[in-house]
């Protein structure tokens, strides 16, 4: 299908900001109209390497442009909602970086202003848009792995410490949002238990993790850490027929299946019905699946157009953003309880939107 060619304005251009820039601007779907910041030159040094951008520091007047039918923001968390409501109120399409808002309110309200204009609120979950990523979705839901037992996801670097927000809202979105779009029932812990340290005296949590028990009994661990001088981006997500290993960082091998594992069989072990587990190893082989490459950002603009256009959410929607709010609420609620676990109420399964390879 050809689709018109809409306009589209980034705001916030610092370190992200000229990634969506550059994206939006070799898309066949956009032209990239405007690049805001509250830091001109800012905004210049962006807008000037795409021929047809104008640089700005006035949000308001860019948001008055007729031709800008799209925002996309990449400002401080903090910052999201009053630069999204702005953008809804004056009738534009948002694609928001994640996380989504710095507080589930926060969040709640872009959901329903969006809803109210009838517009497209898209969260920018960069990582569902991977191949690697889109391949795991695909072998768990085609019963490859069987049903999830575990999953045991480690995003660690040096990284910079944000001024707004914590090492969980900063990173853990990405691994929660990944849970989201990967399992079958969509992200649904049935509680939430946060432990976090601050050992430089920051202010806020720089290192720490996330235990997530999962209907039927499974675990989910997530561990997030600004200050570790080796960088891992690893998941593991284990299942009773196989067990998958995302290396994001090898990109010879981002994804690895393994046909190991653990079966149990109980058995009836005398006439009142004692049972015994009978434990054996499954040791059979390992491959790795073929993998595309290509720009995730680049599948972000597309998408974001299609939903605007097939007047559908889209795949990384508002509601999916809400349920990685969600939980990091419930981790807030228990870092502030000692680490306690804290219950969540059960999310409504996603509805499942037919994603292309
Ligand atoms: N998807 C990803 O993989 C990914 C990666 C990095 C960052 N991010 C997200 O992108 C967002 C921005 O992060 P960053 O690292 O680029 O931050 P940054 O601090 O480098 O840049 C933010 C920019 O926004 C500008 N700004 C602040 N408030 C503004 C406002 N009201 N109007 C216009 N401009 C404003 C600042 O002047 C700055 O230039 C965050 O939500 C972050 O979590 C996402």
């Amino acid at each position: 299908m050809t689709r018109g060619r809409r306009g589209v304005a980034v705001v916030g251009a610092g370190y992200w900001g000229p990634n969506l820039a550059r994206n939006f601007a070799a898309s066949d779907d956009w032209d990239l109209r405007a690049v805001c910041d509250l830091d001109l030159a800012r905004a210049r040094s962006v807008a000037d390497r795409h021929a047809g951008a104008e640089a700005s520091d006035d949000l308001t007047a860019v948001l008055a442009r007729d031709d800008v039918d799209a925002v996309a923001i990449a400002t401080p968390a903090r910052t999201h909602l009053g630069v999204a409501g702005q953008a809804l109120a004056r009738g534009k399409h948002v694609l928001v970086e994640k996380p989504l808002a710095h507080s589930g309110d926060a969040g709640r309200a872009m959901v329903s202003l969006a809803a109210e204009h009838g517009l497209v609120l898209m969260a920018d979950h960069t990582y569902c848009y991977t191949p690697a990523v889109l391949k795991m979705r695909e072998l768990i839901a085609d019963g490859a792995l069987g049903d999830i037992l575990f999953v045991d996801s480690v995003r660690i670097n040096l990284g910079l410490v944000q001024p707004d927000v914590d090492v969980f809202w900063d990173l853990a979105p990405h691994d929660l949002s990944i849970l989201d779009f990967v399992l079958p029932g969509g992200l649904r812990p049935t509680a939430v238990a946060a432990s976090g340290a601050d050992p430089l005296g920051a202010g806020k949590a720089c290192l720490g993790y996330l235990n997530l028990p999962l209907v039927g009994g499974a675990m989910a661990h997530v561990q997030v850490n600004w200050l570790s001088p080796t960088k891992i981006r690893q998941m593991v997500i284990g299942g009773t027929r196989r067990t998958l290993v995302w290396d994001d960082l090898n990109p010879s091998q981002r994804l690895s299946v393994y046909d190991r594992g653990v079966d149990l069989t109980q058995q009836a072990v005398d006439t009142v019905d004692r049972r015994q587990a009978s434990i054996s190893y499954r040791l059979g082989d390992t491959w790795a699946p073929a993998l595309a490459e290509h720009e995730p950002l680049a599948a972000v603009v597309t998408e974001l157009a299609a939903a605007i256009d097939e007047g559908r959410p889209a795949r990384t929607d508002g509601a999916a953003a809400l349920r990685v709010l969600d939980v990091l609420e419930a981790a807030d609620a228990s870092l502030a309880a000692g680490g306690a676990r804290i219950g969540t109420a059960p999310a409504a399964a996603p509805a499942r939107i037919g994603v292309p390879a």
